[in-house]
């Protein structure tokens, strides 16, 4: 299984941090929140990595260089314009090829890693696996809408009145239908290309994706508020 890290995006929400540098290089516990990243992919046995990068990604690259002190065959996807994770998915098809990957955001952090996630991935047959988290404040995430068996039956991106407290974190498995149903999508409002339409169009096309409880400690560290925490 490849992994497809990003480490793209403008991180508005970040700044001033992040007008000096990219917001996954911002320290956490004393290294770039991306390492953690990294080594947390390293720990679920995952070595092919590619990054999306903004632009050239020199920092990313300088910090990061051809992974191999992380134990990581490192490739680095180039992205102009931030248009969505959906875009990203896109770009790294070249990449990615027919095969099951992995999607991290690369500023968020799950201590405890994501063994048992890709353990689940690997044995329920689903064409899609998200790894959720039960969140006092659903608007400010993607939310799924669950059955008792784990079956995502629907989500929405930021949902004004979210249908439950179930949160996207960011990590999702992946199956090379992925590209098709990016493929079937539309941008959003907001001109970005939603991962979370296109996993919709999974479950609207009849498709089993599946929901995972992680049961450790997940931050998405994109706001100040949640990076200090
Ligand atoms: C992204 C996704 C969202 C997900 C979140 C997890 O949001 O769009 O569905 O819940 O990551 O970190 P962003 O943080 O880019 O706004």
């Amino acid at each position: 299984m490849k992994a497809l890290v990003l480490a793209g995006g403008a991180g508005t929400r970040l700044r001033p941090f992040s007008y000096s540098t990219p917001k996954q290089l911002v320290p956490v516990a004393n290294k770039p929140v991306l390492f953690h990243c990294l080594e947390t992919l390293r720990a679920a046995g995952i070595d092919e990595v590619g990054i999306i990068v903004s632009g050239s990604g020199a920092a990313v690259r300088t910090a990061v260089g051809d992974g191999a002190r992380f134990g990581l065959d490192i490739t680095y996807i180039p992205q102009e314009e931030p248009r969505g994770l959906a875009q990203c998915v896109t770009l790294a098809q070249p990449f990615l090829k027919d095969d099951d990957f992995v999607m991290y955001l690369g500023d968020n952090v799950f201590v405890g890693g994501i063994k048992e996630s890709l353990q689940a991935f690997r044995e329920n047959g689903a064409v899609a696996e998200l790894v959720v988290s039960k969140v006092a404040d659903p608007s400010a995430y993607g939310v799924v809408e669950v059955d008792p068996e784990g079956r995502v039956t629907g989500l929405q991106e930021k949902p004004v009145r979210p249908a439950s407290d179930l949160a996207v974190t960011g990590v999702y498995f992946f199956t090379p239908l992925i590209h098709e149903a990016v493929a079937g999508i539309r941008p959003s409002w907001r001109n970005e290309w939603e991962i979370t339409d296109a996993i919709q169009w999974l479950v609207t096309h009849g498709h089993l994706v599946r929901a995972h409880a992680f049961t450790g400690y997940w931050k998405d560290t994109g706001t100040v508020p949640d990076l200090l925490e």
